[in-house]
């Protein structure tokens, strides 16, 4: 039997990338005989500082997102994690079992290093120079023994994300497999990622080298799913390409150019060879931008009015959250019991 768990950092209305690279099939995995749990993560969210209004207001602008791009509540349990304790207390029991040097080894960690550093730091320096940890958190640290939690805690066997959360997911199959051979229980099966091809990595209009993403403080790197048309063009418009003439697909020479073809064959659900077909004898990039717009356009404009119709009814939203929460508890806590009684609390 199939179970999908799938989680997403509650960052308000979501960018493009989230769609493409994750969202788009957490609606179309929602099948007869598969049981889907799709998470708001905001224990996640936290690990980094906060406004408590505005974490707030972007929990239920996610909330309404999610709904808006196809989680069907009657098919799906969709949830803010922190509404079920259990990820916490799994979260803990796996800090527990977790050796420390398997966190340390994570890019999401090394690169909040990089940052403050100004160089790739190795895990050596890293240890060596406290000043370098001073400011982040033991949550961030810790981040993917809880997102390993999130996933485990379902027994869930796929779990739909983006390219950039393997190495997450690779760490929720080591703890699986590390849990069941120090308890001698096969208890946790090892999860499975559905991950779409590495073209469709969503890049950053501005920066293409970098993915696409909410922490970018450039608006304009980002197309948001509430973006009307208007700015959806102004903002391909202004996208970073190059000047050689025509159009091709070469991430290396030419990422400007191969971010736009990713974006349009991903929403208009073809191959790249394909996208590069239609685009032959091309030669003008304003007219490759106006027609990959165009493409994008008219996948959003539905998301975008099904969102500002949600917005308008957030008792409705409340009401899908809370038995949500209700109907992940009752998994959560059976398979918590298990555990309690496996490892000798019970
Ligand atoms: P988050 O919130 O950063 O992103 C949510 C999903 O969107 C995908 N994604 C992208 N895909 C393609 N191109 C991009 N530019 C792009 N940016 C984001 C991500 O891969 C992800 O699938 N740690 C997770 C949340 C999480 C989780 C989990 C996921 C917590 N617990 C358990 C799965 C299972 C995160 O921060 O995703």
């Amino acid at each position: 039997k199939r179970v999908i768990f799938s989680g997403i950092q509650p960052t308000g209305i979501p960018h493009l990338g989230n769609y493409l690279g994750a969202l788009s099939s957490w609606s179309s995995l929602q099948q007869p005989g598969t049981t889907t749990f799709y998470s708001i993560v905001d224990l996640h969210a936290i690990t980094m500082p906060q406004d408590p209004d505005i974490l707030r207001q972007s929990k239920f602008d996610m909330a309404v997102s999610l709904l808006a791009c196809g989680v069907d509540p009657k098919q799906s349990a969709l949830f803010e994690q922190s509404r079920v304790a259990a990820h916490s207390e799994l979260a803990w029991i796996f800090n527990c079992l977790t050796p420390v040097g398997w966190l340390g080894r994570m890019t999401q960690w090394k690169s909040k290093m990089d940052q403050k550093r100004g160089h790739v730091a190795s895990h050596a320096e890293i240890l060596a120079d406290e000043s370098l940890t001073t400011g982040l958190k033991m949550g961030l640290f810790d981040y993917p023994v809880l997102q390993a939690a999130d996933i485990l805690l379902y027994k869930a066997t796929h779990v739909p994300v983006g390219q950039d959360q393997l190495q997450h997911l690779e760490l929720a199959r080591d703890t699986a497999k590390l849990f069941n051979k120090t308890f001698k229980k096969n208890v946790f099966p090892k999860p499975i990622a559905i991950t779409p091809p590495e073209s469709q990595r969503v890049m950053s209009l501005r920066q293409p080298t970098v993915k696409m993403s909410k922490s970018d403080p450039s608006e304009q790197s980002r197309i948001n799913l509430s973006d009307t048309p208007e700015v959806i063009q102004s903002k391909i418009g202004r996208a970073t390409t190059d000047s050689l003439v025509g159009v091709s697909y070469d991430k290396r020479e030419r990422p400007g150019v191969s971010n736009l073809l990713t974006i349009y064959s991903a929403v208009r659900d073809i191959s790249i060879e394909e996208a590069v077909k239609e685009f032959e004898g091309v030669e003008s990039t304003k007219q490759f931008k106006e027609q990959v717009a165009d493409a994008v356009i008219d996948r959003i404009v539905p998301i975008r009015n099904e969102l500002s119709r949600l917005q308008g009814d957030p008792g409705y939203v409340r009401q899908v959250l809370d038995e949500g929460a209700e109907k992940a508890a009752e998994v959560a806590h059976k398979h918590m019991e298990e555990v309690y009684k496996v490892i000798g609390l019970k």
